[in-house]
């Protein structure tokens, strides 16, 4: 037996059987171009399992009206709910407080409520911010617009060949102008995860607060913020199995109390007068305006249906994938892999010799295999990498070891096509 039918043999991880868990999304029943889906875009959304869209059913049909309004029944359900999805989401990441979890419409969401209310407030003219060439351009534009606007830096840290982050660079970077750092916890260009436990201690060690962007970290690994140590933890809903529209900024208690509301409106106040007005209590402080109630829920909901599989086996046979896939792409001459670092969630951005990216994405479609083509919301690395985009190949938990080889059949068909 070789070493790729090892790896392809290899029992899923204990616990984790695919086959039931894809009997769970109707969605990955579907025929595309009369081929079966092979959903492998799960870094752009992942899909939604039956539990979770029974749960926003059950919501929508018995529980629904708005929160924190009104004596009647349903108001009082619908707040109850949405508070204990608020508490399901601060087990899910370990945060210490319920308080500490404020419900956004998504991580940019969330990165930009750090940046108006602490970074404008904190951030001054001179003052640097430390961000890496592999952010998404969600933890890049508001930090520049920050920038421009109090006549800060932005200091950038550099990746090497592989795609992983030159730390010694990061550490250099550091000087008594440095406010704050911003960082991704997983690429979603490259796949690279980050040592964030390394930088953040680094960064505290200077007493500078860090953000970590972990939209592409939560649906793959555990997550414990207390353990990080970080100070924001941004991730979103739909990337988790969850809806869209709903995302979650976690902060410390003692810095969201210091910081300005992102927001006006109702539910974010004390008292209004046309005088004065004072800030409601954190959370509230930061979700003005009726919130997305019942995408909260949802994503409680996707939570609990995580939980129940166990992020550790969700990411033991998520690697299992990587492994595969990229022992398959390594021995195709004319396809190379952008992104190898040492230690990557599963993620596969890739080229294919003379054939454009939007081609590849075209022709793979026909095949039935979904991927993500272009530059990835993530310019400065594929300004890096010297490439005008990818394609890329994003396996989550339902994904199977034949859904690999579909997508490693239809490249080959690609190069064929091209040749
Ligand atoms: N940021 C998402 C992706 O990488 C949309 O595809």
């Amino acid at each position: 037996m070789n070493a790729l039918q090892a790896v392809r043999k290899a029992p899923a991880a204990p616990g984790l059987d695919v086959e039931r868990i894809r009997a769970d999304f109707p969605i990955l029943k579907l025929q595309v171009n009369g081929k079966p889906l092979v959903y492998l875009d799960n870094a752009a959304s992942s899909q939604m399992p039956q539990q979770v869209i029974d749960r926003l059913v059950r919501y929508q049909a018995t529980q629904h009206a708005n929160i924190n309004r009104a004596v009647h029944s349903l108001s009082e359900i619908a707040t109850n709910e949405y508070e204990q999805a608020r508490r399901k989401l601060q087990h899910f990441i370990h945060a210490r407080e319920e308080r500490e979890v404020i419900f956004t419409s998504g991580t940019t969401d969330a990165i930009n409520l750090v940046m108006h209310g602490y970074g404008r407030k904190f951030i001054g003219p001179g003052d640097e911010i430390i961000l890496t060439t592999m952010e998404h351009h969600s933890n890049i534009v508001p930090w520049q617009m920050l920038a421009e606007e109090k006549g800060a830096t932005i200091r950038v840290v550099p990746i090497n060949d592989a795609g992983e982050l030159v730390i010694e660079d990061y550490e250099k970077l550091f000087n008594k102008r440095t406010k704050f750092v911003g960082v991704m916890q997983v690429s979603n260009a490259l796949g690279t995860i980050n040592p964030i436990k390394q930088m953040i201690a680094f960064a505290h060690a200077r007493g500078v607060p860090v953000l970590v962007d972990g939209a592409q970290a939560v649906p793959h690994m555990q997550v414990d913020v207390q353990d990080l140590d970080c100070d924001f933890y941004a991730f979103s809903g739909h990337k988790l199995c969850g809806p869209t529209g709903i995302g979650i900024l976690y902060g410390k208690a003692a810095l969201l109390e210091r910081m300005q509301p992102f927001k006006g409106g109702g539910d974010m106040i004390m008292s209004v007068t046309f005088e004065k007005t004072t800030y409601n209590t954190i959370p509230h402080k930061f979700e003005a305006g009726t919130p997305p109630i019942a995408a909260a829920i949802g994503l409680a909901a996707a939570v609990d249906y995580l939980s129940a599989i166990g992020m550790d086996a969700i990411a033991d046979h998520e690697l299992d994938l990587l492994n595969y896939a990229t022992e398959q792409m390594n021995r195709m001459p004319g396809v190379r892999i952008i992104g190898t670092a040492r230690d990557k969630a599963s993620v596969i951005s890739f080229a294919v010799d003379g054939v454009h990216p939007h081609d590849i994405g075209t022709l793979l479609n026909q095949e039935g295999v979904a991927v993500r083509t272009g530059h990835h919301c993530a310019q400065p690395v594929m300004q890096r990498f010297k490439v005008p985009a990818t394609s890329r190949a994003s396996f989550a938990f339902y994904n199977t070891f034949a859904e690999v080889d579909a997508l490693i059949a239809g490249i080959r068909s690609v190069q064929k096509v091209f040749s």
